[in-house]
């Protein structure tokens, strides 16, 4: 299976990713990392693994995904042969074209218990919320807001004396063991 990984971040889920198949229980390969920040971590990741690296440009746009960046983006990920879309930290919203170019082929991790908290720095939602357990959630990507079907997802509990890192590392542990295996889950299926 050829994933192409999309991630705006540090892209440790990437790495768990990678740790998951040198390991042997992900029959997968990572052909190409693409991010829309220079900058960011997980670009150097890929290229110190020589996996094939690229920027999405997205025309100065702060959050928005514009459909031209969008065309590209597909076009480029058709080219390397990828066959499961793995967005890892990627903090835009795919739609169509992207999602057309994918159908159900595009999976995300985000860090709640959906639907609870969709949207950005959900451990901070939840506990602004207050609630007892959040968790995390690999789903299948749609046109909504963190909104596709839930391939796995596994709670994580909300501690008396959590900051919001320390949540955030919890459900980050728990991250990188849950997508190599929804990954694994969607390959197979
Ligand atoms: C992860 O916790 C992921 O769930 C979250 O960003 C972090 C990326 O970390 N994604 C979202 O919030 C998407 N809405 P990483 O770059 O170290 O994998």
């Amino acid at each position: 299976m050829k994933l192409g990984i999309l991630g705006s971040g540090s892209g440790s889920n990437m790495q768990a990713i990678l740790d998951a198949i040198d390991a042997g229980s992900l029959d997968a390969e990572i052909v190409l990392v693409l991010s829309d920040n220079p900058g960011a971590y997980i670009l150097e990741r890929a290229a110190k693994r020589g996996i094939p690296t690229a920027l999405i440009d997205c025309h100065g746009f702060k959050t928005k995904f514009p459909d031209e960046a969008q065309t590209k983006t597909a076009a480029m990920l058709k080219e390397a042969g990828v066959e499961l879309v793995c967005l890892a930290g990627f903090l835009r919203l795919v739609k169509q074209p992207l999602l057309d170019a994918f159908p159900d082929r595009i999976l995300n991790i985000h860090p709640a218990l959906l639907p609870a908290f969709p949207g950005l720095e959900a451990w901070k939602q939840a506990l602004a919320a207050g609630v007892s357990e959040t968790g995390c959630t690999v789903h299948l990507v749609d046109a909504g807001m963190d909104t596709g079907p839930v391939v796995l997802q596994e709670a994580v509990p909300v501690l008396p004396d959590d900051t919001a890192e320390s949540l955030h590392a919890r459900i980050q542990v728990v991250e990188h063991r849950l997508y190599p295996e929804a990954i694994a889950a969607v390959a197979g299926a």
